[in-house]
């Protein structure tokens, strides 16, 4: 038999354990457990080891009592798939399975493995009868089937529901389960709770499980380690045992003091807690959405109305969308309260307007760069076919290198079915891998690509990071992603190393006045999501261009 391989993004093979490893694991496993629980430490298994399991994981292993000694050791625990088995090796040898901008992650990370001996990862479900607490941070996925429509989709249950089986068939009736992945409201009482129930009464366990919800806020960037020990956490249990040890077990590692704890009366409200604060977030940014269209053709410029409301209290937090949203949580978290509407709770009427058409404006507005970007070259007398065009910026948000569901996706695909030739710059992205793995990431079925036609060649799209090379010889580039770094380009160098004037498309407010001015000087179009007022900077160049070769005109006569 031909064994199997686990790749990491490194390109290094590891083999996925074979039937007779597990044993060996658990045995490996119990030894380390029962030393350290001579230390008095409580075991905790986390399941899923990606982006917020894995820092959780480090977070909770690093925690140290008064004393200054640890108060718990780790599992990290993870699924041997081809896909992240690599997982395991890696963070055994102490280093982070995940890109992280925050460089507190990796050395917390080795600190944990290698110095403290308070974390470990795994392959086998085994670690489970190991534990005192066991964390869920595996996905929980909503599946959409049509751009722009997210009532055609639903949530992707099967990875959890197994895993709570799972997990049932395996921990002592005493462990504490608290669920911290983003769920459809009323999963953790009912889906989670009657999932275990069984399993337990099939074990002939008469208790009922231990079962709590606290949703992660975790923001991807370099205060990571920050959003998780330094922030407000919600909670809650499905019995006033599990509210207890869960409070009990959150207090043990997040600071509530300084960031106190709020106890909600069921799962259902911590759920809906979570759901209702990203499809608030996701509305408030779809709502400029229409006003940037109207100040795009009323010679208004955005960016200045939204400084002079900010300066009102009450609306600072009015927010400038960009393209689109993206992320992992806020496209896909008010979809899952709809979903749960109908198919766990049963309601057959449709009370939902806002959030789901907030959703569908974030999922489709880079696509009003395309036509923007079009235009801008059409001004040139450029065709937007076979125009080389850069887009600077793949990640969803500024200075970090995380591209899931990335506004710039949407625009290099609609851009290539138009049949432009596109070039990306991204100063954290190492591998943009929607696109060179377009056909597996983030599954065979997920790729936008299925949205749009010929996008086969895009296979090959590969991130630049010298920006003087991405630069030479395009006709078009497009501030996508408001990355320190693009904030001071000059434009000037931009022109010259370029070759030439070229579209230039603001999809972030990141040029101000004079260097659109100087753009257009420079021959240049500029265009600009919710920028109206550029066409009235373009008259205003084009008018003293006209006078002064007038002026000069009279002096030669
Ligand atoms: N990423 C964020 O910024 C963020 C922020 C707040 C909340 N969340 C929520 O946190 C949850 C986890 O998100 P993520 O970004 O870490 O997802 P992820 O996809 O990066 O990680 C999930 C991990 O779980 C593993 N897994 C799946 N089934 C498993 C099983 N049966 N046993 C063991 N491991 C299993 C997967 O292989 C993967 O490594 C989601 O609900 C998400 O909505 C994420």
């Amino acid at each position: 038999m031909v064994a199997e391989y686990s790749l990491s993004p490194q390109g290094e093979k590891f083999p996925l354990p074979a039937r007779g490893d597990y044993g060996k694991e658990f045995e490996r496993l119990k030894a380390l457990v029962s030393q350290q629980r001579s230390l008095g430490r409580e075991i905790v298994v986390v399941m899923g080891l990606g982006f917020v399991g894995a820092v959780m994981a480090a977070v909770i292993a690093d925690t140290e009592g008064k004393n200054g000694k640890p108060t718990k050791f780790v599992i990290g625990m993870q699924r041997p798939s081809t896909r992240s088995y690599w997982k395991i090796p890696l963070l055994n040898r102490g280093i982070p399975p995940v890109k992280a901008e925050d460089p507190e992650v990796a050395p917390m990370i080795g600190r944990c493995v290698n110095e403290k001996k308070t974390l470990i990862a795994t392959f086998t479900y085994d670690a489970l009868k190991l534990a005192n607490v066991v964390v869920v941070d595996i996905q929980c996925d909503y599946v959409k089937e049509s751009l722009g429509n997210i009532r055609d989709g639903q949530a992707d249950m099967a990875a959890l529901e197994e895993s709570l089986e799972i997990i049932a068939e395996h921990i002592s009736p005493k462990t504490l389960v608290l669920i911290e992945t983003t769920v459809a409201p009323g999963t953790t009482e009912q889906v989670a709770y009657p999932i275990m129930r069984k399993v337990f009464r099939k074990r002939g366990i008469k208790s009922d499980p231990l079962l709590a919800h606290s949703f992660e806020r975790v923001m991807p960037g370099r205060q990571y380690v920050n959003s998780i020990r330094n922030f407000w956490r919600v909670c809650s249990g499905i019995n006033e045992e599990a509210t207890r040890r869960a409070v009990k077990f959150l207090k043990g590692i997040i600071n509530t003091d300084e960031y106190p704890l709020t106890v909600l009366d069921r799962p259902i409200e911590s759920e809906t807690a979570k759901i209702v604060e990203n499809s608030f977030r996701a509305t408030l940014l779809a709502f400029l959405d229409e006003w940037s269209l109207f100040a795009e053709r009323n010679g208004v410029d955005l960016m200045k109305v939204i400084d002079a409301i900010k300066v009102r209290p009450t609306h600072n937090n009015i927010i400038f969308p960009g393209p689109g949203i993206g992320g992992y949580c806020l496209p896909k978290d008010g979809a899952l309260g709809l979903w749960a509407y109908r198919h766990i709770h049963g309601f057959e009427d449709d009370i939902f307007k806002i959030t789901p058409l907030a959703i569908d404006i974030n999922d489709t507005r880079a696509l009003h760069v395309a036509q923007l970007t079009r235009d801008a070259l059409r001004n040139m007398n450029r065709p937007l076919a076979a125009a080389e065009i850069l887009v600077l910026g793949a990640s969803y948000r500024e200075d970090v290198g995380d591209t899931r569901n990335s506004g710039s996706e949407l625009i290099v695909r609609r851009l290539t079915e138009m049949g432009a030739e596109l070039r990306v710059h991204d100063p954290y992205v190492p591998h943009w891998w929607e696109f060179e793995k377009q056909d597996e990431y983030p599954s065979p079925t997920h790729s936008l690509k299925r949205f749009f036609r010929g996008q086969e060649r895009l296979a090959n799209l590969r991130v630049e990071h010298d920006l003087k090379k991405a630069l030479r010889g395009i006709d078009a580039v497009i501030f996508a992603v408001r990355h320190q770094p693009y904030l001071d380009i000059n434009p000037d160098e931009m022109v010259n190393v370029a070759g030439g004037p070229i579209a230039v498309i603001d999809c972030f407010g990141i040029l101000d006045d004079a260097k659109i001015r100087r753009y257009f000087e420079l021959g240049c179009e500029v265009k600009g999501l919710g920028r109206g007022h550029v066409k009235r900077i373009k008259d205003r160049v084009r008018e003293e261009r006209e006078r002064w070769t007038a002026e000069g005109r009279v002096r030669e006569a």
